[in-house]
């Protein structure tokens, strides 16, 4: 079958207002970008004209800013989901302009294919390659793809000649089957291939190739300060204690580590530990310090949703790709982050918590409350279902007049029944085996950060006056919040 060849404009101009477009990739990795460039352009013009344009967007995650910008700086986006990391987006989702879902990673598919979230119009693919049979190699990030392409009416292919065709063969492309014929996931080892290299599609449904040739710029991470490198030493002393005392009994057990400064920190201390032996990476994103990890052999494989590598180290991978191939697996994010597999693998999840509470409760999502920083990803994912569940942050934030560890979160992301570790540069609070009076204290004494003890303790004085299970002052667990609004400073906060 010959495909239909088109412009960004020309594949834009098909996409009408009230559509609802899917995307490929995930963290930026794997979005196709040209056709939402032009197409925020169209919308432009569109409202120019007095004409209204919106369409709702389904990523696989965060996706850059020749799609989230774009099309929210031209206010041209209903409906969102489900993981965010652009500023525009984040202005237009707290101002109320944009409808955003904030969804487990490892559930989009399954609404998106149970119905629950309407019609998909448009799948738009950004591809290496693509055959007269539908027959799709992806790039470097996979995301929800496989779902989305499945359900679209029409798909669209980015086909960038920027990305190396020796990918083909990474990938390992499953979609669970519904119920009630779902069955077991046949996944018992990270490297398990269960799938395909290739997405396949209904050739007829491809109705636009859209030939382009653009990187992405995965932006570097923060710089490892005393901070997350202390955080860092915390997290990989805790796991080689874990090993002494027969925890980790079995010698390899897989880590996800989630994205971002913190947890880049937390690979690179990975790196230095040795008395870990060698194990495998079960995440959804890989970073540089990943291919590093696997380039010293500590460790021996990792399957991921994303290759979320700047350049040189993704033009390394492509120059040895026979080795990477060897040692890297690429999935749709409904098998990268899926709990039953996480739970069967026995999963060392680390992801990065806003705050933290005296209860063990965890906010990864909402500043004061209120406000969206990125969304839960896949982090209550791997939380919920994991061999050891830790969350880490560092004690304190914006120069220290915010407390990471508050008397109570203002959002809960993951609970205090998923959360078992909670570590920060002070060091580690294993809450295992520990009811709330006892999770409270050894939280305060062990992370919290030392000006803010006193505080905190002050406050655990009230709650347990109160009594109860879970000592709580119902007048002042907000107090550190109230405070901060008030005055920027949660130090200054009295409790009256
Ligand atoms: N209140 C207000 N702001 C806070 C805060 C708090 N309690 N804690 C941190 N912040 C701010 C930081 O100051 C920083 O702001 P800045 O960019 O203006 O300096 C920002 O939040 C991000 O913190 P940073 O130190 O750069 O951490 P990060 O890049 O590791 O991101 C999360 C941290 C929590 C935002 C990020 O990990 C996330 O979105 N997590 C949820 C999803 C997830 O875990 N995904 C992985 C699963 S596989």
């Amino acid at each position: 079958m010959k495909y239909t060849q088109m412009t960004p404009e020309e594949a834009a101009a098909l996409i009408e207002d009230g559509d609802t477009l899917s995307f490929s990739g995930f963290s930026m990795t794997g979005t196709p970008r040209v056709v939402t460039e032009a197409l925020a352009k169209r919308a432009a013009a569109e409202h120019e004209a007095g004409r209204p344009f919106k369409v709702s967007l389904f990523t696989g995650a965060i996706t850059g800013d020749k799609l989230d910008d774009a099309l929210a700086e031209v206010h041209a986006v209903d409906r969102r989901m489900p993981f965010n990391g652009s500023p525009l987006m984040r202005k237009a989702i707290n101002n109320g302009e944009v409808n955003y879902l904030d969804m487990h990673l490892t559930m989009v598919g399954q609404y998106v294919r149970y119905g629950f979230l309407g019609k998909v119009d448009w799948c738009i693919i950004e591809a290496v390659e693509v055959t007269d049979l539908g027959e799709i190699t992806l790039t470097a990030g996979v995301g929800c793809v496989d779902t989305y392409a499945q359900v679209a009416d029409k798909i669209i292919i980015e086909l960038n000649s920027a990305y190396d065709h020796r990918i083909r063969g990474m990938h390992d492309i499953y979609t669970p089957v519904d119920p009630p014929r779902r069955d077991v996931i046949p996944i018992y080892k990270p490297s398990d291939r269960i799938g395909s290299p290739i997405l396949k599609v209904d050739p007829k449904k491809i109705v636009a190739i859209v030939p382009c040739h653009y990187r992405y710029n995965v932006p570097p991470f923060a710089p490892i300060d005393a901070t997350t490198r202390k955080l860092g030493k915390n997290v990989v002393d805790f796991l080689s204690n874990e090993f002494r005392v027969g925890h980790l009994h079995s010698g390899i057990l897989p880590i996800q580590s989630g994205v971002g400064n913190i947890s880049n920190a937390v690979l690179d201390a990975l790196k230095e530990a040795t008395d870990i032996p060698p194990f495998t990476l079960y995440t959804e994103v890989l970073q540089d310090k990943g291919v590093e990890l696997i380039d010293m052999g500590r460790c021996t494989f990792a399957s991921t949703g994303s290759l979320y590598l700047s350049d040189s180290y993704y033009d390394k991978v492509m120059e040895n790709i026979d080795f990477y191939k060897e040692h890297i697996i690429l999935r749709p994010y409904e098998l990268s982050n899926h709990p039953e597999i996480v739970r069967r693998l026995g999963v060392i999840t680390i992801n990065t918590a806003l705050e933290v509470d005296l209860y063990g409760n965890v906010n990864s999502t909402h500043i004061m409350g209120t406000k969206m920083m990125n969304g839960v990803g896949g982090s209550a994912d791997f939380a919920r279902n994991a061999y050891t569940s830790i969350f880490i942050c560092p004690s304190i934030a914006k120069k220290g007049t915010i407390s990471a560890i508050v008397p109570y979160v203002t959002h809960v992301d993951s609970s205090e029944h998923s959360v078992m570790v909670v570590i920060t540069e002070q060091g580690v609070a294993d809450l295992r085996g520990k009811t709330p009076r006892q999770r409270a204290e050894i939280i305060i004494e062990n992370c919290a950060h030392p000006s803010y003890r006193p505080l905190l303790h002050e406050y655990l004085e009230l709650a347990l006056k109160e009594g109860g299970h879970t000592p709580m002052s119902l007048d002042h667990c907000f107090d550190f919040h109230k405070e901060y609004r008030k005055s920027g400073d949660m130090h200054n906060v009295i409790f009256d």
